[in-house]
């Protein structure tokens, strides 16, 4: 199974360490993974110009997300990861998610079926987290995705973890945080298993 990490953080932080950790997990299962991470990329906001949805050809913007796009459409299960900004997703994850909008315009069934998981991590332990996973989880439910919780008990909704502003460090001390990834995981994985074990891929 084909899973696609995203880090929408600007950093190699907390975050980071985090979609790579989920990723480790799953590769230690036997997934194939990809990662797309933001920093440094020239990433354009969506301008709402309609050329994709007038087009059908994609996005009008010809920047670093060739590489975003082709791994969202490769996937059979995608981890989003997000640093909390002012209690809520990064404004560069948000913009990957804006930017969907030119793969699905060409194709709406795109990304329909494929299980989708969530990682937040706040500066403080509860800075936004579930916010930012509940935001994670309705750009999923609106591209037809399946979300996957992590279950009662601290993963609710899925990965949510406190760096205490000390990035890469901070997560990699975060033991309670990282147990949410595992369990976030284990059910994104089962319903990977699920829905594409027995297919022909
Ligand atoms: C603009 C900005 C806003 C932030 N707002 C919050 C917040 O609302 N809640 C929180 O817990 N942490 C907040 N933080 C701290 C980051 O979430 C925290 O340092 C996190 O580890 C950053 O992710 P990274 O390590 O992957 O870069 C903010 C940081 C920045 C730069």
């Amino acid at each position: 199974m084909k899973v696609f990490g995203i880090c929408g953080s600007p950093r190699h932080g907390g975050t980071d360490y985090a979609v790579n950790y989920a990723l480790n997990l799953l590769k230690e299962k036997g997934c194939e993974t990809r990662y797309f991470h933001v920093r440094g990329k020239d990433i354009k906001f969506c301008i709402h110009c309609d050329y994709c949805v007038r087009e059908q050809k994609g996005c009008v913007h010809k920047d670093a997300l060739a590489e975003f796009y082709e791994g969202m459409m490769w996937a059979d299960g995608i981890v989003i990861g997000t640093p909390c900004y002012q209690g809520m997703l990064s404004g560069q994850t948000k913009v990957l998610m804006d930017r969907v909008r030119a793969i699905a315009a060409k194709d709406p069934d795109v990304l329909k079926g494929k299980i989708g998981m969530g990682i937040a991590v706040g500066g403080d332990r509860a800075g936004g987290q579930e916010i930012a996973l509940q935001q994670i989880h309705e750009f999923y439910v609106i591209s037809e995705m399946i979300p996957a919780g992590g279950g009662s008990f601290g993963a609710n909704l899925g990965g949510a973890l406190w760096s205490q502003d000390k990035g890469a460090e901070g997560i990699a001390a975060d033991e309670y945080g990282l147990k949410t990834v595992r369990k976030t995981v284990k059910r994104f994985y089962g319903l990977m298993e699920k829905t594409r074990g027995n297919s022909d891929g």
